[in-house]
């Protein structure tokens, strides 16, 4: 068996050289296609850094641009901010909070856990048992792409300026302050989410509407405001304006100057390749990117950030709270839910790539809790979405399981159909994956500042994550 699949995927790979669209793409599965005849550039049999180059390109896999440097006193305002409770309604919880650099700035928890909660990571406990509807995402390299959260809804829009769920309630005033794009606008959501921050009751930004956004913006910059450290601070950042003239935009877009600035990490073995070292990567994590590059994944995972920033169905099983979409009102329908189409349903943002061996657990719920599971999820994923019973899971969500395996699989992506992949496989596809951590993602902690100007605690775990 193994060496047929072995004989075959040679083919495969041969096959894809010749042409890597969407509609002739190799299928993974083991009956090999003898009718293939492509020609060979290059000899297969040893997988050389030329020919990943030639398959790299071949999927418009390119480097991440490294940004401008970012003016030191808007990365320092954006730290403070991003470590700082005084954010949230009750003060009780930070960006950091679930943003952990001890956890590769996600919370290494399947679901998020928001305010009123206490604990960190995956020792967060709230104690009405509220969890948040999806899994915290890193924030590596955002400045690259196009479409933030997991259904894309703060995207760039065609004019360079930002499509928000906020509608017109960012003005284009708001627009102008925002200097790296999404990134930018970003964090003007969290701050607004009850159960993320601001919470049901008990200070002055609770009282605010839901709807009325730009008064709880200005509710937060009142309670900032307050506080003279950061007035200068602000005032230091934008220089030439001042403090009673800024909005939270400024906030969130300093926000996004610390994440561009200090957490797009570019030292991946890699991001070592692609800029020429031909000795960058191991002989495995050649072999593991040829079969990266030649099976379907990098249809999806492609571009500089291995994402191609579209929307698709890859049959991640479905818990927890949910985003009050179908009957249940458990459902998280994604995608969808920013278009209105039903074909976006159950769609999420194809995940960037960089430095994933760090950020378990995985998918937009973080339903599989290691990389290697993850990438053998591909193979069969309708029989795995099916047999998925969510015992790897936070005791308190196993029993929250959906039980809308159909629907999710009625709108599984087509190329996922046939898709098997060998145990082989499987190592040699986790194995390139690993060629994609910046070794200085591993320990962040120099990230965490050691106070913050409204002098409230700042979460500091001491744990580091460790390789999957
Ligand atoms: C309660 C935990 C929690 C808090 C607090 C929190 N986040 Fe998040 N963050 C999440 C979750 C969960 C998501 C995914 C939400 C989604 O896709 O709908 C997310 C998504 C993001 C993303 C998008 C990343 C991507 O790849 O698209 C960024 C950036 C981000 N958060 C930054 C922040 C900032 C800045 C703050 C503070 C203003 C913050 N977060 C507060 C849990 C949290
Ligand atoms: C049809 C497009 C598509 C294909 C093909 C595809 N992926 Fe994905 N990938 C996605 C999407 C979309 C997600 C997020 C899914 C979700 O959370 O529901 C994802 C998530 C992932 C994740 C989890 C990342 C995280 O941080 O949560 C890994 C790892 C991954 N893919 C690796 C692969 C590998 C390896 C292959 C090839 C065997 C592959 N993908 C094929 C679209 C695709």
């Amino acid at each position: 068996m193994s060496r047929r699949l072995h004989v075959a995927l040679t083919v495969v790979s041969l096959f894809a050289l010749a042409c890597s669209d969407r509609v002739t793409a190799p299928r993974v599965v083991a009956d090999a296609p003898a009718r293939v005849t492509a020609p060979t550039p290059v000899d297969p049999s040893v997988v050389t850094p030329q020919l990943i180059r030639q398959l790299a390109a071949a999927r418009g896999i390119v480097p991440i641009q490294r940004p401008r440097p970012v003016r030191y006193a808007l990365v320092r305002l954006g730290q403070a901010l991003l470590f700082d409770r005084v954010l949230s309604g009750n003060r009780d919880i930070a960006c950091a909070t679930c943003h952990l650099p001890a956890f590769a700035t996600g919370d290494g928890r399947e679901l998020s856990i928001g305010q009123g909660a206490t604990g960190l990571g995956p020792d967060r406990r709230h104690p009405d048992g509220a969890f948040i509807a999806r899994n915290a995402p890193p924030l590596f390299n955002l400045g690259a792409m196009q479409h933030l959260f997991w259904d894309g809804r703060v995207q760039l829009r065609r004019d360079g300026g930002v499509r928000t769920p906020a509608g017109k309630q960012i003005t284009p005033a708001m627009q102008r302050v925002f200097e790296f794009g999404p990134v930018s606008a970003l964090a003007m959501f969290p701050v607004t989410n009850r159960s993320e921050m601001r919470a049901g009751s008990g200070n002055e930004l609770a009282a605010i509407d839901d709807d009325s956004l730009p008064q709880i913006w200005a509710a937060l910059m009142r309670r900032i405001g307050a506080i003279p450290e950061y007035r200068a601070m602000f005032e230091a950042a934008y220089p030439g304006t001042p403090f009673r003239a800024m909005t939270f935009a400024h906030a969130s877009n300093a926000i996004g100057g610390f994440l561009v600035d200090r957490l797009t990490l570019l030292d991946s073995p890699w991001d070592r390749f692609l800029a020429g070292n031909d000795r960058a990567l191991t002989q495995p994590q050649l072999d593991g990117a040829q079969s990266f590059l030649t099976l379907k994944c990098s249809l999806c995972h492609n571009g500089a950030t291995l994402s191609d920033e579209q929307f698709h169905d890859v049959a991640v099983a479905q818990f927890g709270p949910g985003e009050g979409d179908g009957a249940t009102t458990r459902d998280d329908f994604g995608r969808m839910r920013v278009t209105g189409r039903a074909d976006d349903r159950y769609r999420f943002r194809t995940t960037p790539l960089r430095n994933v061996e760090l950020t378990a657990p995985y998918g937009h719920d973080g339903a599989i809790s290691s990389l290697r599971d993850f990438v053998a999820h591909y193979s069969e994923s309708d029989l795995k979405l099916m047999a998925f019973d969510g015992s790897t899971l936070d005791p308190d969500l196993r029993a929250t399981l959906l039980p809308n395996q159909e629907a999710v699989l009625a709108q599984r992506d087509t190329l996922l159909k046939g898709v098997v992949l060998t145990p082989e496989l499987i190592d040699r596809l986790t194995t390139y994956m690993q060629a994609l951590t910046d070794n200085a993602a591993r320990d962040l902690t120099r990230l965490v500042p050691e106070r913050v100007p409204s002098r409230l605690p700042v979460d500091r775990p001491t744990v580091v994550v460790a390789s999957h």
